[in-house]
Protein backbone atom coordinates (compact mmCIF):
# COMPACT_ATOMS: atom_id res chain seq x y z
CA UNK A 1 0.00 0.00 0.00
CA UNK A 2 1.41 3.22 -1.14
CA UNK A 3 0.42 7.11 -0.04
CA UNK A 4 1.79 10.11 -1.30
CA UNK A 5 1.65 12.46 1.05
CA UNK A 6 1.10 15.75 -0.97
CA UNK A 7 2.06 19.38 0.65
CA UNK A 8 5.35 21.66 0.40
CA UNK A 9 8.20 20.06 1.50
CA UNK A 10 11.09 21.88 3.76
CA UNK A 11 14.07 20.42 5.13
CA UNK A 12 17.34 20.98 5.48
CA UNK A 13 19.51 18.41 3.80
CA UNK A 14 23.13 19.28 4.26
CA UNK A 15 25.12 21.53 7.29
CA UNK A 16 24.15 25.28 6.64
CA UNK A 17 27.41 25.86 8.38
CA UNK A 18 29.98 24.12 6.38
CA UNK A 19 30.24 26.10 3.26
CA UNK A 20 30.82 29.37 5.51
CA UNK A 21 34.36 29.76 5.64
CA UNK A 22 34.63 28.79 1.07
CA UNK A 23 31.88 31.43 0.97
CA UNK A 24 34.08 33.95 2.92
CA UNK A 25 37.11 33.67 1.01
CA UNK A 26 34.86 34.27 -2.18
CA UNK A 27 33.61 37.57 -1.02
CA UNK A 28 36.73 38.78 0.80
CA UNK A 29 34.31 39.43 3.90
CA UNK A 30 33.30 37.36 6.91
CA UNK A 31 29.94 36.15 6.02
CA UNK A 32 27.60 35.97 8.65
CA UNK A 33 26.29 33.09 10.12
CA UNK A 34 22.95 33.46 9.58
CA UNK A 35 22.73 33.79 5.76
CA UNK A 36 25.51 31.41 5.39
CA UNK A 37 24.56 28.76 2.97
CA UNK A 38 21.15 29.64 2.01
CA UNK A 39 20.98 27.03 -0.50
CA UNK A 40 21.24 24.45 2.40
CA UNK A 41 16.95 24.78 2.95
CA UNK A 42 15.75 22.56 0.22
CA UNK A 43 11.43 23.93 -0.29
CA UNK A 44 9.56 21.39 -2.76
CA UNK A 45 6.60 23.17 -3.44
CA UNK A 46 3.67 20.86 -4.91
CA UNK A 47 5.56 17.95 -3.50
CA UNK A 48 5.37 14.88 -2.13
CA UNK A 49 6.27 11.92 0.45
CA UNK A 50 6.01 8.82 -0.98
CA UNK A 51 5.10 6.06 2.15
CA UNK A 52 5.00 2.90 0.67
CA UNK A 53 3.49 0.39 3.95
CA UNK A 54 4.96 2.99 6.48
CA UNK A 55 8.32 3.37 5.78
CA UNK A 56 9.18 6.75 3.05
CA UNK A 57 10.67 5.84 0.40
CA UNK A 58 11.01 8.72 -1.50
CA UNK A 59 10.77 12.99 -1.50
CA UNK A 60 10.50 15.33 -4.55
CA UNK A 61 7.91 16.87 -6.63
CA UNK A 62 4.34 15.56 -6.87
CA UNK A 63 4.26 14.95 -10.33
CA UNK A 64 7.44 13.29 -10.31
CA UNK A 65 6.29 10.60 -7.55
CA UNK A 66 2.98 10.25 -9.17
CA UNK A 67 4.77 8.71 -12.04
CA UNK A 68 6.82 6.57 -10.12
CA UNK A 69 4.06 5.53 -8.33
CA UNK A 70 1.47 4.99 -10.46
CA UNK A 71 -0.84 3.28 -7.83
CA UNK A 72 -0.43 5.36 -4.68
CA UNK A 73 -3.25 6.81 -3.57
CA UNK A 74 -2.79 10.77 -2.83
CA UNK A 75 -3.53 12.53 0.52
CA UNK A 76 -4.01 16.00 -0.16
CA UNK A 77 -4.85 17.22 3.25
CA UNK A 78 -1.63 19.63 2.30
CA UNK A 79 0.37 22.20 4.80
CA UNK A 80 3.64 22.31 5.02
CA UNK A 81 5.98 18.87 5.12
CA UNK A 82 8.89 18.75 7.68
CA UNK A 83 11.21 16.09 8.41
CA UNK A 84 10.78 14.98 12.46
CA UNK A 85 13.15 16.88 14.95
CA UNK A 86 15.51 15.58 16.84
CA UNK A 87 15.18 17.36 20.62
CA UNK A 88 19.06 17.22 21.85
CA UNK A 89 18.25 18.23 25.60
CA UNK A 90 14.79 17.65 27.53
CA UNK A 91 13.62 16.66 31.12
CA UNK A 92 10.72 13.96 31.44
CA UNK A 93 10.82 14.79 35.04
CA UNK A 94 9.99 18.42 34.41
CA UNK A 95 6.71 18.77 32.51
CA UNK A 96 4.78 20.66 35.48
CA UNK A 97 7.89 22.59 36.24
CA UNK A 98 7.21 24.37 33.02
CA UNK A 99 6.57 28.23 33.05
CA UNK A 100 8.03 28.56 37.04
CA UNK A 101 8.63 31.67 36.58
CA UNK A 102 10.90 34.27 38.89
CA UNK A 103 14.10 32.28 40.12
CA UNK A 104 17.42 31.28 38.16
CA UNK A 105 18.96 28.13 38.02
CA UNK A 106 20.09 27.39 41.56
CA UNK A 107 16.99 28.40 43.17
CA UNK A 108 15.01 27.67 40.17
CA UNK A 109 16.43 24.07 40.81
CA UNK A 110 16.02 23.46 44.99
CA UNK A 111 12.77 25.27 45.03
CA UNK A 112 10.60 24.33 42.04
CA UNK A 113 12.57 21.39 40.20
CA UNK A 114 13.61 19.47 43.18
CA UNK A 115 10.45 18.80 44.58
CA UNK A 116 8.54 17.91 41.93
CA UNK A 117 11.34 15.69 40.50
CA UNK A 118 11.07 13.93 44.03
CA UNK A 119 7.81 12.18 43.37
CA UNK A 120 9.41 10.16 40.97
CA UNK A 121 10.22 7.55 43.38
CA UNK A 122 6.69 6.52 43.00
CA UNK A 123 6.41 4.64 39.79
CA UNK A 124 2.70 4.34 39.03
CA UNK A 125 2.99 8.32 38.93
CA UNK A 126 6.29 7.82 36.99
CA UNK A 127 4.87 5.73 34.01
CA UNK A 128 1.81 8.54 34.06
CA UNK A 129 4.03 10.78 33.49
CA UNK A 130 6.25 9.15 30.84
CA UNK A 131 2.84 8.76 28.82
CA UNK A 132 2.15 12.44 29.23
CA UNK A 133 5.69 13.42 28.25
CA UNK A 134 6.03 11.66 25.39
CA UNK A 135 2.87 12.40 23.89
CA UNK A 136 4.12 15.97 24.01
CA UNK A 137 7.15 15.25 22.22
CA UNK A 138 5.00 13.60 19.41
CA UNK A 139 2.59 16.37 19.53
CA UNK A 140 5.09 19.23 19.01
CA UNK A 141 6.75 17.38 16.23
CA UNK A 142 9.46 15.94 17.85
CA UNK A 143 10.44 12.37 16.94
CA UNK A 144 13.93 11.69 18.27
CA UNK A 145 15.56 12.98 21.91
CA UNK A 146 18.09 12.89 24.02
CA UNK A 147 16.04 12.44 27.38
CA UNK A 148 17.16 13.67 30.84
CA UNK A 149 15.92 11.17 32.94
CA UNK A 150 14.81 11.01 36.75
CA UNK A 151 16.62 9.77 39.67
CA UNK A 152 14.93 6.62 40.89
CA UNK A 153 15.66 3.36 38.47
CA UNK A 154 11.79 2.26 38.38
CA UNK A 155 10.78 5.26 36.95
CA UNK A 156 13.58 4.96 34.65
CA UNK A 157 12.59 1.29 33.45
CA UNK A 158 8.95 2.59 33.49
CA UNK A 159 9.88 5.23 31.59
CA UNK A 160 11.85 3.06 29.05
CA UNK A 161 8.83 0.98 28.71
CA UNK A 162 6.42 3.83 27.61
CA UNK A 163 9.69 5.02 25.19
CA UNK A 164 9.32 1.69 23.51
CA UNK A 165 5.68 1.63 22.62
CA UNK A 166 5.88 5.23 21.57
CA UNK A 167 7.76 4.11 18.67
CA UNK A 168 10.23 7.63 19.09
CA UNK A 169 14.06 7.26 18.45
CA UNK A 170 14.74 7.96 22.50
CA UNK A 171 17.98 8.28 24.25
CA UNK A 172 17.89 8.46 28.00
CA UNK A 173 19.45 7.11 31.38
CA UNK A 174 18.74 7.60 35.02
CA UNK A 175 19.89 10.47 36.41
CA UNK A 176 22.79 10.73 38.52
CA UNK A 177 23.97 12.59 41.37
CA UNK A 178 25.02 12.21 45.23
CA UNK A 179 25.48 15.58 46.78
CA UNK A 180 23.51 18.71 46.71
CA UNK A 181 20.56 17.15 45.89
CA UNK A 182 17.20 15.99 48.32
CA UNK A 183 18.14 12.76 50.33
CA UNK A 184 15.72 10.67 48.27
CA UNK A 185 17.31 11.63 44.87
CA UNK A 186 21.17 10.88 46.38
CA UNK A 187 22.58 7.74 44.69
CA UNK A 188 26.27 6.35 45.25
CA UNK A 189 28.92 4.96 43.20
CA UNK A 190 28.42 1.29 43.39
CA UNK A 191 24.70 1.72 43.14
CA UNK A 192 24.98 4.27 40.00
CA UNK A 193 26.76 1.41 38.84
CA UNK A 194 24.55 -1.75 39.31
CA UNK A 195 21.06 0.75 38.90
CA UNK A 196 22.66 1.56 35.69
CA UNK A 197 23.77 -1.21 34.19
CA UNK A 198 20.67 -3.35 34.73
CA UNK A 199 18.98 -0.57 32.80
CA UNK A 200 21.73 -0.79 30.11
CA UNK A 201 21.09 -5.02 29.78
CA UNK A 202 17.79 -4.38 29.32
CA UNK A 203 17.22 -1.22 26.97
CA UNK A 204 20.30 -0.35 24.95
CA UNK A 205 19.76 -1.15 21.38
CA UNK A 206 16.57 -2.34 21.76
CA UNK A 207 14.73 -0.68 18.93
CA UNK A 208 14.95 2.38 18.39
CA UNK A 209 16.27 3.30 22.30
CA UNK A 210 19.66 4.04 23.52
CA UNK A 211 21.31 4.14 26.94
CA UNK A 212 22.74 7.92 28.03
CA UNK A 213 25.21 7.66 31.23
CA UNK A 214 23.62 11.25 33.08
CA UNK A 215 25.39 12.66 35.95
CA UNK A 216 23.16 15.43 36.40
CA UNK A 217 25.61 18.37 36.92
CA UNK A 218 29.30 18.55 38.55
CA UNK A 219 27.61 20.49 41.27
CA UNK A 220 25.65 17.28 42.06
CA UNK A 221 28.53 14.50 41.50
CA UNK A 222 31.02 13.89 43.40
CA UNK A 223 34.69 12.67 41.52
CA UNK A 224 33.69 9.21 42.84
CA UNK A 225 30.53 9.08 41.27
CA UNK A 226 32.02 10.96 37.79
CA UNK A 227 34.31 7.85 37.87
CA UNK A 228 31.73 5.63 37.94
CA UNK A 229 30.22 7.15 35.39
CA UNK A 230 33.28 6.90 33.02
CA UNK A 231 33.71 3.15 34.05
CA UNK A 232 30.00 2.11 32.73
CA UNK A 233 31.08 3.67 29.38
CA UNK A 234 34.09 1.82 29.43
CA UNK A 235 32.33 -1.25 30.40
CA UNK A 236 29.66 -1.03 27.00
CA UNK A 237 29.56 -0.98 23.58
CA UNK A 238 28.12 2.46 21.82
CA UNK A 239 26.65 4.14 25.28
CA UNK A 240 25.79 7.83 25.03
CA UNK A 241 26.79 10.24 27.75
CA UNK A 242 24.65 13.32 29.02
CA UNK A 243 24.97 16.29 31.59
CA UNK A 244 24.91 20.26 32.11
CA UNK A 245 27.83 22.46 31.09
CA UNK A 246 28.33 25.72 32.12
CA UNK A 247 25.25 26.99 32.72
CA UNK A 248 25.50 30.17 35.00
CA UNK A 249 28.31 31.97 36.64
CA UNK A 250 27.12 30.85 40.32
CA UNK A 251 26.72 27.01 38.91
CA UNK A 252 30.65 27.70 37.32
CA UNK A 253 32.10 29.12 40.51
CA UNK A 254 30.43 26.59 42.46
CA UNK A 255 32.25 23.82 40.52
CA UNK A 256 35.80 25.67 40.78
CA UNK A 257 35.75 25.46 44.11
CA UNK A 258 34.27 21.82 44.63
CA UNK A 259 36.98 20.57 41.98
CA UNK A 260 40.19 22.52 42.66
CA UNK A 261 42.48 20.74 40.62
CA UNK A 262 40.37 21.32 37.71
CA UNK A 263 41.66 23.22 34.37
CA UNK A 264 37.73 24.32 34.30
CA UNK A 265 34.33 22.63 34.38
CA UNK A 266 35.01 20.53 31.04
CA UNK A 267 37.59 19.13 32.77
CA UNK A 268 35.80 17.89 35.68
CA UNK A 269 34.08 15.40 33.62
CA UNK A 270 37.83 14.93 31.03
CA UNK A 271 39.21 13.73 33.93
CA UNK A 272 36.75 10.96 33.98
CA UNK A 273 36.65 9.89 30.38
CA UNK A 274 33.82 11.62 29.80
CA UNK A 275 33.92 13.57 26.97
CA UNK A 276 34.10 11.99 23.76
CA UNK A 277 31.76 11.97 20.54
CA UNK A 278 28.75 10.77 21.63
CA UNK A 279 29.03 13.10 24.79
CA UNK A 280 26.47 16.08 24.47
CA UNK A 281 26.53 18.75 26.89
CA UNK A 282 23.59 20.91 27.17
CA UNK A 283 24.29 24.54 27.62
CA UNK A 284 27.84 25.85 27.34
CA UNK A 285 26.91 29.63 27.27
CA UNK A 286 29.79 30.67 29.27
CA UNK A 287 32.63 28.64 27.88
CA UNK A 288 36.51 29.36 27.62
CA UNK A 289 38.47 28.69 24.51
CA UNK A 290 40.58 26.17 26.04
CA UNK A 291 36.93 24.26 26.52
CA UNK A 292 35.65 24.76 22.95
CA UNK A 293 38.92 23.73 21.78
CA UNK A 294 38.66 20.83 23.63
CA UNK A 295 35.60 19.85 22.79
CA UNK A 296 36.19 20.43 19.17
CA UNK A 297 38.77 17.95 19.75
CA UNK A 298 36.66 15.40 21.62
CA UNK A 299 33.99 15.57 18.57
CA UNK A 300 31.49 16.43 21.55
CA UNK A 301 28.35 17.41 21.12
CA UNK A 302 27.20 20.80 22.62
CA UNK A 303 23.08 21.01 22.91
CA UNK A 304 22.01 25.00 22.34
CA UNK A 305 18.63 25.43 24.54
CA UNK A 306 17.69 28.83 23.76
CA UNK A 307 14.60 29.43 25.58
CA UNK A 308 15.83 27.83 28.51
CA UNK A 309 18.92 30.35 28.73
CA UNK A 310 16.01 33.10 28.22
CA UNK A 311 13.66 31.61 30.93
CA UNK A 312 16.53 31.20 33.70
CA UNK A 313 18.55 33.97 33.12
CA UNK A 314 21.61 32.25 32.16
CA UNK A 315 22.58 34.59 29.52
CA UNK A 316 23.44 34.85 25.61
CA UNK A 317 24.69 31.84 23.84
CA UNK A 318 28.44 32.20 22.28
CA UNK A 319 27.54 30.06 18.79
CA UNK A 320 29.60 31.60 16.50
CA UNK A 321 32.93 30.92 18.84
CA UNK A 322 31.31 27.36 18.91
CA UNK A 323 31.25 27.27 15.74
CA UNK A 324 34.94 29.43 15.20
CA UNK A 325 36.51 26.87 16.77
CA UNK A 326 34.40 23.42 15.13
CA UNK A 327 32.20 22.85 17.73
CA UNK A 328 29.24 20.52 16.95
CA UNK A 329 25.87 22.15 17.96
CA UNK A 330 22.27 21.20 17.93
CA UNK A 331 19.18 22.76 19.25
CA UNK A 332 17.22 21.41 22.46
CA UNK A 333 14.13 22.30 24.74
CA UNK A 334 15.24 22.12 27.99
CA UNK A 335 12.30 21.71 29.43
CA UNK A 336 10.99 21.98 32.03
CA UNK A 337 13.69 25.19 32.13
CA UNK A 338 12.88 25.80 29.01
CA UNK A 339 8.97 27.01 28.13
CA UNK A 340 7.97 25.36 24.93
CA UNK A 341 8.57 21.56 23.58
CA UNK A 342 8.58 23.30 20.16
CA UNK A 343 11.91 23.05 18.20
CA UNK A 344 10.72 25.35 15.70
CA UNK A 345 9.79 27.79 18.49
CA UNK A 346 13.97 27.26 20.08
CA UNK A 347 14.99 27.91 16.52
CA UNK A 348 13.37 31.21 16.31
CA UNK A 349 14.04 32.23 20.27
CA UNK A 350 17.68 30.91 19.04
CA UNK A 351 17.67 33.19 16.04
CA UNK A 352 17.02 36.26 18.73
CA UNK A 353 19.49 34.90 21.09
CA UNK A 354 22.40 35.89 18.25
CA UNK A 355 20.73 38.94 16.42
CA UNK A 356 20.48 40.42 20.15
CA UNK A 357 24.49 39.34 20.27
CA UNK A 358 24.86 40.67 16.68
CA UNK A 359 26.57 37.73 15.34
N1 LIG B 1 21.47 21.82 35.85
C1 LIG B 1 21.28 20.77 36.67
N2 LIG B 1 20.01 20.33 36.60
C2 LIG B 1 19.38 21.11 35.72
C3 LIG B 1 18.05 21.15 35.21
O1 LIG B 1 17.17 20.37 35.58
N3 LIG B 1 17.77 22.11 34.29
C4 LIG B 1 18.71 22.99 33.86
N4 LIG B 1 18.38 23.90 32.95
N5 LIG B 1 19.96 22.98 34.33
C5 LIG B 1 20.30 22.06 35.23
ZN1 LIG C 1 18.61 20.63 31.38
Amino acid sequence: MTTLLAGHLLHVPRDPFVDRSKRSEASGTRDRWVIADPDALHAVHDGAVAIVSGTIRATGALHELRDRFPDATVDRTGGWIVPGFVDGHVHYPQLPVMGAMGLTLMDWLRERTFPHEARFADATFAAREARAFLTALARNGTTAAMVFGAHFAPAMEAFFAEAAASGLRISAGLTLGDRELPDAMRTDPARAIAESGALIARWHGRGRLRYAVTPRFAVSASDALLAACGELLADHDDLWFTTHLNEMPAEIAYVRDAFPAARDYLDVYDAHGLVGPRSVFAHDVHPSDRELQRLSEARAVVCHCAGSNQFVGSGLFPLRRHLDHGVRVMLGSDVGGGPSFHLLAEARTAYQAQMLQGT
